[in-house]
């Protein structure tokens, strides 16, 4: 095994050179300089072929992939397209849960950097001010949270508005007139637009928006009950449109607790429409958004934009409403 002396020794350069090459600090040495280094490095074996390769081909043909909460079955399942498209295209992926904190995004994002990935494939933390993404200089696309950016990234989104009128369309048309809302409170996009679109809809409809029938905290089982016990102490509901399908599950579990039936006396609508959703009893009817789909594509986009093809680097996919038995 060649010293790093002995390197420099045989490349007819400083020590301090290919150790700059080594941890690719090597923005001022020219290329012809970085590849003999590399080549007497990969030759000579002083460090692990993979990483030499790595640093050759500036390429560790990994990608990071940042989601809030892998409890969350959306991004458990989101992630899993990543990784199924990922390794179709020979890419390793890691797997970052930022608990939907932005110094823990920040940490990820940081160590994504260090570990010198491809590319980042990333759903925002909902408290996140985007400091840290904004001095990402890799290759990146926001999946499912679109944030504002000044920088080119990648996104990938569905239409949240088109999909919450529907949900709350769908409650209108089985004769709900009195229609709460729960979700998240945070400034993401996906919550303000899925509110905008209950807003809309109701409006359209001839029916008042009423503050008392809308309870917004987190995209959590724990909200959802603590949003129909909320409701239910300021105004009577008929119809419940869930901002996703876990506070669907804690507003169900709330209903039941009160000995409310549904879909009899309530019925309740989700959002996302996770593996679990047709398993609840009721059976949740949702609205359906192509998880995996957004997980693939979200890595055939990324894959382009490190291979600088010019594409299309904003899509937006479609929901559906697929319909069970909670309503
Ligand atoms: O369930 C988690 C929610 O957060 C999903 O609806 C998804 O859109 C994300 O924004």
């Amino acid at each position: 095994m060649a010293t790093i002396k002995e390197i420099a020794k045989m490349a007819g350069v400083s020590t301090a050179t290919v150790s700059k090459i080594l941890n690719g600090k090597d923005q001022y040495i020219s290329e012809a300089t970085r590849q003999k280094v590399l080549e007497i490095v990969e030759r000579e074996g002083y460090i692990p072929n993979g990483i030499a390769k790595s640093l050759k081909m500036r390429r560790t043909k990994t990608i990071g992939i940042i989601v809030p909460d892998v409890m969350n079955l959306f991004f458990s399942e989101l992630a899993r397209g990543v990784e199924d498209a990922a390794e179709k295209k020979g890419y390793s992926v890691i797997l970052c849960n930022s608990d939907n904190k932005e110094v823990k995004e920040e940490k990820y994002l940081n160590v994504l950097q260090e570990k010198m990935v491809d590319g980042i494939i990333m759903t925002a933390a909902e408290d996140s001010m985007n400091k840290a993404i904004k001095r990402c200089k890799t290759p990146m696309v926001l999946v499912d949270r679109d944030i504002e950016l000044d920088m080119s990234v990648g996104r990938i989104t569905v239409n949240n508005e088109e999909g919450a009128y529907k949900a709350t369309k769908f409650l209108i048309e089985r004769g709900c007139k009195d229609i709460g809302f729960i979700s998240s409170e945070k400034k993401n996009k996906p919550s303000a637009e899925r509110l905008s679109g209950y807003i809309k809809a109701l409006k359209d409809h001839g029916l008042n928006v009423d503050d008392r029938k809308i309870f917004l905290q987190n995209f959590t089982i724990d909200s959802g009950y603590n949003g129909v016990m909320a409701l239910l102490e300021k105004t009577n509901i008929d119809g419940i449109f869930c901002g996703n399908d876990l506070i669907a599950i804690g507003a169900i579990q709330a209903l039941k607790e009160k000995k409310i039936k549904v879909p009899e006396k309530v019925k309740v609508i989700g959002f996302d429409d996770i593996s679990i959703a047709q398993f609840i009893d009721p059976p949740l009817t949702t609205i359906r958004q192509p998880i995996y789909k957004l997980g693939e594509e979200a890595v055939n986009m990324l894959v382009a934009i490190i291979e600088k093809r010019d594409i299309n680097r904003n899509i937006v996919l479609e929901t559906e409403l697929v319909e069970r038995r909670s309503c």
